[in-house]
């Protein structure tokens, strides 16, 4: 692998730690922590930083992604498909958790998929199909 193509998914793993990373910490320390009356207005305030983040870290991993698709021409893999379909989903979800925003079941199955995703990322990477 060239450097060029290095620095493309290392961009791609960067987002990816941001992605996943961010509703860990999110998810386990920041909501349980806010959850009090008096921080309502902040915790609401952290939610949408880190919305706007995750959203930026999104767009960068598709970009990436679908670059690296191309040049190592993966686009026949069963497992890239199995990976758009969950993103695809991913994206589905966090649209209906801002309709939603109370429906907290959305949170966790964004990042079960999530979570699923990476292991499929790692199996592409890996030649597993
Ligand atoms: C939430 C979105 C995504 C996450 C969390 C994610 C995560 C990952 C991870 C963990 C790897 C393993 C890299 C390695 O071990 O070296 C990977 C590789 C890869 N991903 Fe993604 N990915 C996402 C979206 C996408 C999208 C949208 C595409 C394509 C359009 C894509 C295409 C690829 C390709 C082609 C590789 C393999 C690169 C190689 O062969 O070295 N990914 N991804």
């Amino acid at each position: 692998m060239t450097d060029g193509w290095r620095f493309v998914l290392y961009l791609h793993l960067l987002s990816m730690a941001f992605f996943v990373g961010g509703q860990l910490v999110f998810g386990l320390a920041v909501v349980p922590l806010m959850r009090g009356e008096g921080d309502r207005e902040r915790l609401r305030a952290v939610a949408r930083r880190f919305g706007y983040g995750s959203l930026a870290a999104l767009l960068v991993l598709i970009l990436t992604g679908w670059a690296m698709a191309s040049h190592f021409q993966l686009w026949d893999s069963s497992t890239l498909r199995w990976k758009l379909a969950l993103v695809a989903l991913v994206i589905v979800l966090a649209l209906s958790h801002l309709r939603y925003p109370k429906l907290h079941a959305l949170q966790g199955a964004i990042l079960l998929a999530s979570l699923v995703i990476v292991w499929l990322g790692l199996e592409l990477a890996t030649g597993g199909g």
